[in-house]
């Protein structure tokens, strides 16, 4: 999941391969680096540094190298720390190789020992290094790029996407993808390359997506494109109107604050956007109404957060349209047994459409036909374009590492699809349906305005206090499991706090043993009768053995009020709601206590925003 960017043309390469970077810095922060040819003397150049991107801008700054042809990286470690050494780009034994690389080179092992027996000499643990003397190797038997590139994918396995320069070779940039994406930008007289098309959005609106298993030369003159085994392929080119625009953080300390801040209006403009659809969401999902009429199943599918929304939605599809909901993991997806059933269909949720472990689930279900819907926040995703169908949500771009209205708009979607779903089976009227809307926008009101009710006591009281505890215990019942899950892992991924998160119901059976007076207990209200009574009974389990409590509780749950150490309390909203509307809060918390810990909030240590390796 590191980021890969490249430019050849008219132009210096450095200034664009630097903001294409830094654009997609999302994808991995360890180390970043930059090659280039030399224009005077078509010598290869380079220079990479630890740490962010501003670190090697600061060094090209003092040593400047630049050229028309140029590659860079931004990494997220995967083989070997994060260390000048292992940055990239690597190279060959001459020097004369620069390959900077996306993936993993699965039999790297069993390349090196053999490489290393022929003589090679490595720098790095990387298993990039392998593929720039491997490259080596293939060049100097074929003594040419195409053949020698169909001689290096044949000997590499894994998922991959790199680029490579070669001095040899001063006018071209080398392409090889292999499940990670890989695109190029077509621009007047200059070729832009990168992982993810933001990079160069604005700058060109011709794309060419890499299909699988392909390597291309791209010249400032054209671009050549090769299937593994080196016949030609055609250049499908695509016209995209993907825009960038400066995300400012606009007055606030951090991106994820403004992103907390946003949320109101990104549920809104979802709920908007999917009224707008209403009748074309079943073409937009790649299905028919007919089948959405006799599902038996639905399966959600994904990972982190969107998995914690699915999670959450499963009791939106079982309670609203009555059908039976799978909810699977991506990351264990592929591994387990798989029951393929006749009338179902299969939603991934990403934000990013670009997690590899949902994305590689949605590949192998695609296999089975049967229908696969990417759930995404981006439009020019890979998954969107694989899946069969998609359903897209409106929270504008997320920059922060710590995911927030990117979940909030999932849970309007999902909460919005059910009731679709549920008015296509005559479940619900078209007023219910509308209903459902209205229902969503008032939770995104109370979402918003607790924060308003509780900032001053958090920044000022709350969140110093509860900034000195190094655990806390997570708990909550029926949707609000789900929730706590998310909450716990907003706490982790910010503050570095350890939390453990269970149903309360499950406390008797074991973690009740760690309760004491130093590990707060967070515990997530539910409005439905017979669930908060069952949830208060096991918050009194917790209260009689010294336990610390701070509550989300509704309104006029007064028993909770009472028990607890700390409550924040929300307005009632439609029970099934009631996660969206502890959103903003449980988010801003947890937020305030990453700042008082002076935690890099929006990049957390060994955190990427878009995880594109398995
Ligand atoms: C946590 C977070 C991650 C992502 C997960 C999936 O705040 O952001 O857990 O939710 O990596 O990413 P997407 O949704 O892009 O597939």
């Amino acid at each position: 999941m590191c980021s890969v960017v490249g430019y050849v043309g008219a132009d210096y390469s450095r200034k664009f391969v630097l903001e294409g970077l830094s654009r997609l810095e999302y994808r991995g922060y360890d180390s970043a680096g930059f090659a280039c040819i030399d224009p005077d003397d078509n010598r290869l150049m380079y220079a990479k540094s630890e740490g962010k991107l501003r670190s090697l801008v600061a060094l090209l700054e003092k040593e400047p190298i630049d050229g028309f042809v140029g590659i860079g990286h931004t990494r997220w470690a995967t083989h070997g720390v994060s260390s000048q050494q292992n940055a990239h780009p690597h190279f060959d034994c001459e020097k004369l190789i620069s390959v900077v690389h996306n993936g993993i080179i699965e039999n790297h092992h069993v390349l090196k020992h053999e490489l290393e027996a022929a003589g090679h000499t490595f720098h790095s643990e990387t298993d990039t290094e392998i593929i720039a003397h491997l490259f080596e190797d293939s060049l100097s038997t074929y003594n040419e790029l195409h053949g020698a590139l169909v001689d290096l994918v044949g000997r590499l396995q894994g998922a991959y996407a790199f680029i490579s320069l070669v001095q040899n070779y001063p006018d071209t940039i080398i392409l090889v993808r292999k499940r990670s994406p890989l695109c190029i930008g077509i621009g007047q007289g200059e070729m832009f390359v990168a992982s993810d098309m933001l990079a160069f959005a604005g700058k060109c609106r011709n794309v060419v997506f890499m299909p699988d298993e392909s390597f291309a030369l791209v010249r400032k003159s054209g671009v050549e494109l090769y299937r593994f085994d080196g016949t030609p392929l055609p250049l499908l080119v695509q016209e995209v109107d993907v825009t960038w625009d400066m995300y400012e953080k606009q007055g606030h300390d951090h991106y994820m604050l403004k992103e907390i801040y946003e949320q109101k209006t990104a549920i809104h403009n979802t709920v908007n956007f999917l009224h707008s659809v209403k009748d074309r969401i079943w073409a937009d999902m790649g299905v028919t109404g007919e089948q959405i009429f006799q599902l038996d199943t639905i399966n959600l599918i994904g990972c982190g957060t969107s998995w914690h929304a699915g999670y959450i939605a499963k009791f939106f599809f079982e309670t609203i349209c009555m059908i039976p909901v799978q909810l699977h993991l991506g990351s264990e997806f592929r591994y387990l047994p798989f029951f393929p059933a006749k009338n179902s269909i299969f939603i991934a949720i990403s934000q990013s459409g670009e997690t590899a472990n949902t994305l590689e689930a949605v590949r192998m279900v695609n296999e089975f036909n049967i229908p696969t819907v990417a759930l995404t926040n981006v439009s020019s995703s890979t998954m969107l374009r694989e899946a069969g169908g998609f359903v897209l949500t409106q929270a504008g771009r997320e920059i922060a590492v710590a995911s927030t209205k990117a979940f909030s708009t999932q849970i309007t979607a999902l909460y919005w699809l059910a009731h679709r779903i549920a008015y296509e089976k005559k479940i619900i009227t078209a007023a219910q349906l509308e209903g459902a809307q209205e229902d969503l926008l008032i939770a995104a009101e109370v979402l918003e305005n607790t924060i308003e009710n509780y900032k001053l006591s958090i920044i000022k009281e709350l969140a110093p206090r509860y900034a000195r505890y190094g655990k806390m215990i997570f708990l909550g019942r029926h949707s609000s499991y789900p929730f706590a899950l998310e909450a716990a892992l907003k706490l982790k991924e910010i503050a570095y706090i350890f939390a453990a998160t269970y149903p309360a119901g499950e406390l008797k059976h074991g973690p009740l043993a760690l309760i004491d007076a130093d590990t707060p207990v967070i515990i997530f209200s539910h409005q439905d009768p017979i669930i908060y009574q069952k949830l208060l009974a096991n918050v009194q389990e917790v209260k009689a053995r010294g336990g610390h409590i701070i509550a989300f509780a509704f309104e006029g749950q007064y028993e909770l009020i009472g028990l607890a150490d700390v409550v924040f309390e929300i307005p009632r909203v439609k029970p099934l709601l009631g996660p969206l509307a502890m959103t903003g809060l449980m988010q801003f918390f947890f937020y305030a206590i990453a700042k008082e810990l002076d935690r890099p909030i929006d990049k957390p240590r060994n955190l990427a925003k878009s995880v594109t390796v398995e």
